[in-house]
């Protein structure tokens, strides 16, 4: 009996690693701070220099959260309109609709990436902002999108929950629009032990706004200048955080060494579509995606070996009730018909990598 390959174990951290964990816990018991502080702090200053960037950085509760307030401190709302991608993971159309405003979905390129051809398309004069997605981790063509959003005054979100690591042209995602918005739930590449998420932004208005609507409108204690809600961070989180930074460039060669053997081990297999892109660094090898038409088939035969593995996402938001919308999407579907994300985390070995590819190439020399 061989032990199964969970798509992602939380609990596989090595013990270096829980220590850490378990002292800085340990100290911030002792030290009382629960919300804010200096760890939040600390973590803002943190990210920046990872980042490789001047620009705000801005710890708060999650990335929806994020999401939302970055449109508020924009001022979109009522009667606008925000180009998003069909194919996302919910968050990125919610925070449209918790504003009041309207998503007006965008087809994905054959990647999963908005199509950057189709903007001019769903532009309308309503039109307000763009949001685009790092699906996968990979970068959307940002250079490209900022010229286009910028010659029709359009402000830029850049939804980067999946895409920390990525860096284009030298410049972080995340850091390329008005503002950029940061999840680190606990399965992202930088994950918390909970939930919390950031936001960047150069433009200090925008920031002063943004610091103010995450802690209830108020820059000044009991003085509330405009109608805000509690998204700030938790202390905890941003301690685990501020630990987890110091091992993230190693999980990210871990992740990109692992991807360059499962791109060897399953060239030319079936009719597999493999992610080619995920050695570039505007990738951040968050998920290792692949292509099938025998998507369901597949996942179930290494389901029945006791491989598990994940789909993002099998249902594209504008056919989903709260965001029903006409439109044609022809390669989000056919990428919501046919995506299949293989383990790929900093805890899997390669033995196991063998393993899962070994069993695809089992499953298509029974199917043809
Ligand atoms: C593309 C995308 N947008 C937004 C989010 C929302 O982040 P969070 O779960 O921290 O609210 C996620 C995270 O799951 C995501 O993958």
């Amino acid at each position: 009996m061989t032990a199964p390959i969970p798509f992602l174990d939380l609990a596989l951290m090595d013990q270096e690693l829980k220590t850490a964990l378990e002292r800085k816990f340990s100290d911030m018991l002792s030290k009382g701070i629960f919300s804010n502080g200096e760890e939040v702090v600390l973590l803002g200053k943190n990210l920046g220099k990872y980042l490789k960037t001047d620009a705000a950085v801005i710890p708060c509760s999650n990335g929806t959260d994020a999401l939302e307030i970055s449109l508020r401190a924009l001022g979109i709302g009522d009667g606008d309109e925000v180009i998003v991608p069909a194919l996302t993971w919910v968050s990125t159309a919610e925070a449209v609709k918790l504003v009041g405003a309207t998503p007006v979905f965008i087809d994905t390129d054959s990647a999963g990436l908005m199509d950057l051809g189709l903007l001019e398309n769903v532009k309308s004069s309503k039109t307000k902002a763009v949001i685009p997605v790092h699906l996968y981790g990979k970068m959307v063509d940002m250079n490209k999108l900022t010229i286009w959003a910028k010659s029709g005054g359009i402000r830029v979100l850049e939804d980067n929950a999946q895409g920390f690591g990525a860096f284009q042209n030298g410049k972080s995602a995340g850091c390329w629009g008005d503002v950029g918005c940061f999840s680190f739930y606990p399965t992202k590449n930088l994950g918390a032990l909970g939930e919390a998420g950031a936001l960047i932004t150069e433009d200090e208005a925008l920031e002063k706004k943004i610091r103010m609507l995450l802690n209830h409108g108020q820059a000044i204690r009991d003085q509330h200048e405009m109608m805000g809600r509690n998204a700030r961070m938790d202390t905890i989180q941003a301690g685990f955080l501020n630990v987890k930074l110091d091992y993230f460039q190693k999980w990210q060669e871990k992740r990109k060494n692992l991807a360059v053997l499962y791109l060897q081990l399953l060239s030319g297999i079936g009719d597999l579509i493999l992610p080619e892109s995920i050695l570039d660094s505007d990738h951040n090898a968050h998920l290792f995606v692949i292509q099938t038409g025998f998507r369901d088939e597949l996942k179930q035969y290494l389901q029945d070996k006791k491989i598990h593995t994940s789909i993002h996402y099998p249902t594209i938001i504008p056919k989903m009730d709260p965001y029903l919308s006409k439109g044609l999407f022809v390669n989000a579907e056919k990428l919501a018909a046919s995506v299949l994300s293989l383990p790929l985390n900093p805890f899997l070995t390669e033995r196991q990598v063998l393993k899962v590819t070994e069993e695809i190439k089992s499953f298509y020399s029974k199917t043809s």
